[in-house]
């Protein structure tokens, strides 16, 4: 299958099967996400992977009680930094010496370009630009789940305080942006299988401009 063949098999699975998926599929999902651009490659998250019954069905509680939850074999819960801190640019910066085995003058102008820039900015702004980030990270474990024909839900439909006090996510520096129950497809119940996907047409959604 093509991309676009996998991008047209992928839907938003309203309900799973329970059946579970396989530890090789999920480590190539998380690679994905981990692989994931990120702006100034800060990669400002964090991913909880759950599967553990009681915490999923804790969480289906503040998740408008939507069945991919607990019909899920894995529960992906991205969590945002709070906020920009020196410590937290820092780390990246010096990983990326460490790994490359040098320091760029260019690229730690760029650092201290960031480290008086985002610390100081308040940490709404911060946690907005952060979250923006999930998303990306999130479509890259989608596309590859829909890869490893694995079904996936992308969700917002949750109370962020609730679930960042379920996981206790406010305490470690983080909040909750963005839910991807991974399973597989309830043929038989969810009503959405075979539905076709709807999309703007073409010339509503592109402009043109040669
Ligand atoms: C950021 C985001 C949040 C979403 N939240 C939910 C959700 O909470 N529950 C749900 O069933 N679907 C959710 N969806 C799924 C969308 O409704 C779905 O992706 C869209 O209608 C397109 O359909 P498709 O993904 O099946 O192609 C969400 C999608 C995105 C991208």
């Amino acid at each position: 299958m093509s991309f676009l063949e996998k991008m047209n098999w992928r839907y938003a699975t309203k309900v799973m099967n329970g059946e579970k998926v396989s530890q090789e599929k999920i480590d190539n999902i998380l690679e994905a996400i981990r692989l994931a651009p990120t702006s100034s490659g800060l990669q400002p998250f964090e991913v909880w992977v759950i599967t553990n019954d009681d915490i999923k069905v804790k969480i289906r509680e503040v998740s408008f009680n939507q069945p991919q939850i607990t019909g899920c074999s894995h529960l992906l819960v991205f969590a945002a930094w709070d906020t920009y801190t020196e410590d937290r640019i820092n780390h990246i910066f010096d990983l990326t010496n460490e790994i490359r085995g040098f320091k760029n003058e260019g690229w730690e102008e760029y650092r201290q370009m960031l480290l008086a820039r985002y610390p100081q900015r308040d940490a709404e702004t911060n946690f907005q630009h952060t979250a923006r980030q999930t998303y990306i990270a999130m479509m890259a474990g989608m596309a590859q789940a829909a890869f490893e024909k694995v079904d996936c839900t992308p969700m917002e439909g949750f109370e962020n305080d609730r679930l960042d006090e379920i996981l206790k996510l406010r305490e470690k520096g983080l909040r909750s942006t963005l839910l991807l129950p991974l399973g597989y497809r309830d043929k038989e119940n969810d009503w959405l299988v075979d539905l076709p996907k709807v999309r703007h047409p073409k010339e509503e959604l592109f402009t043109v401009i040669d």
